[in-house]
């Protein structure tokens, strides 16, 4: 027998995890942080859908498989067109019903096919104290200009490439992260690039950290973009250009 309270009495309703889907195109270390910080608990209520990659064969997936991540390879070489393959993706990304879309080493220029249905939703790594050194080889820009700080910045992809609001950004002295003399080296442009690579072991270092962080703001919805006036805001203050240092 039933009785009448036991029935008036609901189950408490547990939120839906977040849903996110990750962009990879290479290794995967920024995906394996993520990965790592989700089991250990520290991306708070949230699930990985599927790891995306536009190249077949990449150790991202390997990861993802490892650790019983659904995988999706969606190859660019067999889409013809920039905005077909876009198009494309955004359909199987659609699929997923993402709450965030992670780019995490996708080495791929998005047009608005892609961009425009999840704007927004969509964040990215990027290897520099954004808005310096944009687009590729931003290592070796930051020594050559003889930067004395550099890092890298999350922040939210809109059209222009890199250049969404930033939401978090980790930097260090590039001293510190001298620690070899590029001794073999012998040109001054053999040098910088030395240089370059030991400073991208380092920055990978703050990657790691900064990206899981930037997410479970995300996820515990403590962030937002205005959209109106292009600010982020962290627990409903305003972040500064830089995004918030972590
Ligand atoms: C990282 O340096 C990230 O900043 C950039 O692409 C690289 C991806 O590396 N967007 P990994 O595949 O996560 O190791």
């Amino acid at each position: 027998m039933t009785d009448s309270f036991s029935m008036q009495v609901k189950a408490p309703t547990k939120k839906p995890l977040k849903r996110l889907v990750i962009l990879i195109s290479g290794s995967g270390t920024n995906l394996q942080a993520i990965i790592d910080a989700l089991e250990a608990g520290k991306l708070g209520e949230a699930e990985i859908a599927a790891v995306i990659s536009n190249r077949p064969g990449v150790g991202g997936l390997e990861r993802a498989a490892r650790h019983h991540i659904p995988t999706l390879v969606i190859d660019h070489t067999t889409v013809e067109g920039r905005e077909a393959y876009d198009q494309t993706l955004a359909a199987a990304v659609a699929d997923l019903k993402p709450d965030w879309v992670i780019l995490a080493g996708f080495m791929r220029i998005l047009t608005r096919h892609f961009i425009e249905p999840f704007l927004g939703k969509i964040i990215n790594i990027h290897p520099s104290l954004l808005p310096k050194h944009k687009g590729l080889h931003t290592h070796l820009k930051a020594i050559q200009e003889g930067d004395r700080h550099h890092g890298c910045s999350v922040h939210f992809v809109t059209l222009d490439l890199d250049s969404g609001p930033v939401i978090g950004q980790s930097s260090l002295p590039i001293a510190e992260a001298l620690t070899h003399d590029a001794q073999t080296a012998t040109s001054e442009q053999q040098k910088h690039e030395q240089q370059a690579q030991q400073l991208q072991l380092a920055v990978q270092k703050l990657e790691h950290k900064l990206y899981p962080e930037c997410i479970l703001w995300l996820v515990q919805e403590r962030l937002r973009w205005d959209q109106d006036n292009n600010q982020v805001y962290l627990d409903g203050a305003q972040l500064p250009i830089s995004g918030h240092p972590v």
